[in-house]
């Protein structure tokens, strides 16, 4: 399905039938690879997250292989994280069971002989570049061939990245719709990712099996501060593409392209910026969001890593307050509401259809 956002698909729209799109209170995915953690924050010493409605305790073996358990002591619900790790074990601290990276019980001291039954659920992880997948779902479907390709993070010879992380109080499905929608950038993000021709230039969306797709090209045009400041290229008039993916219920990419048509001596002709979004619901109200920024030049630049870092962090803290606000009248106002929708929202509505979907299946 190809549409555009001329003003003819506002007629060619289905009736709205708030049943079909996932809203903040439609159930999780739990069927999905997401990320956990950045890879560099489970260690020896077990850390505790909520994932996808599950409570989890996190932790690498001597061999530094990472472990995914549920964080809950089976004889008295007494939470592992905060027990201790000896080798691969961990040691529940309050009455002493032991536990191995697959979950199995080897002791529990107040008795003369091990309960040969007892198990904690684990989950399966596993370390791609940067961070730590985790699959909460039905463990038989757990294929490693569905984590996302991001080959980009793990580049760090061609790719320059920059990463940071926010806790959310909103439903991941606003944040999926956020991320998938551009009008926005110019009257949210006015200082960095938005500039008024950007906002009304045509956009294509196209649903690809479970991932929705939205591109958009712009010619002769001023370079949003973002990408054309760290660049040093303000003063150029140059062209610019980008796609923008809702690739799974836990990543977004998008990937812009700047054409500088007429470079200065010594400097490129193409800048390239791929950008991922995952994100992981603790709940239906709170995510953990994880974002990377990766730029195909001067890789290891100290001031344009500070400046990407800078100005992401602004234009992302815009959107997860907006989000936050929107949630908080949600949850709040208890007067009916009837959402409105756009042509333009089109793209916002196939995820949140996508989501609707997948929940719809599992449950
Ligand atoms: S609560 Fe864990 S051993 Fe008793
Ligand atoms: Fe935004």
């Amino acid at each position: 399905m190809t549409l555009t956002t001329d003003e003819t698909v506002l007629g060619a729209m289905e009736p709205h039938e708030p049943g079909n799109f996932a809203t903040h209170a439609t159930p999780l995915v739990r069927n999905c690879w997401y990320v956990a953690a950045r890879a560099d924050e489970i260690g020896r010493t077990p850390l505790a997250r909520k994932l996808v409605g599950a409570d989890v305790v996190l932790y690498r073996t001597e061999a530094g292989e990472p472990v995914a358990m549920r964080n809950r002591c089976p004889h008295r619900s007494f939470p592992l994280a905060r027990g201790t790790l000896e080798g691969d074990r961990l040691i529940c601290g309050y009455h002493g069971m032991e536990f191995e990276a697959d979950g199995v019980c080897v002791n529990m001291p107040a008795l003369s002989s091990t309960p040969s039954t007892v198990t904690v659920r684990t989950y399966p992880v596993v370390d791609r570049g940067p961070v730590t997948w985790i699959w909460v779902g039905a463990p038989d479907l757990a294929d490693e061939s569905l984590i996302p390709d991001l080959p980009w993070l793990s580049d760090d010879v061609e790719w320059g990245t920059v990463t940071g992380h926010f806790h959310i109080e909103a439903d991941y499905v606003s944040m999926h719709e956020n991320l998938i929608d551009q009008t926005h950038f110019p009257f949210l993000h006015p200082g960095t990712v938005g500039t008024p021709e950007y906002a009304r230039s045509k956009l294509t969306a196209t649903t690809e099996h479970d991932q929705v797709v939205i591109r958009r090209e712009l010619s002769d045009c001023a370079p949003p501060g973002v990408y054309g400041r760290p660049a040093e290229i303000m003063h150029k008039r140059i062209d610019r593409s980008s796609e923008a993916r809702f690739v799974s219920p836990a990543v977004h990419t998008a990937f812009a392209r700047i054409t500088d048509h007429d470079p200065d001596p010594g400097k490129p002709g193409l800048y390239r910026y791929n950008i991922t979004h995952c994100f992981t619901p603790e709940s239906n109200t709170a995510i953990h969001y994880w974002w990377f920024v990766s730029r195909d030049y001067r890789p290891r630049d100290p001031a344009i890593d500070r400046f990407m870092v800078e100005a992401h962090e602004q234009a992302y803290s815009e959107d997860l307050e907006a989000l936050e606000w929107i949630m908080d009248v949600v949850r709040n106002d208890a007067d009916p509401h009837i959402e409105l929708s756009f042509a333009t929202d089109k793209p916002g509505l196939m995820a949140r259809r996508i989501l609707f979907r997948l929940a719809r299946k599992e449950n």
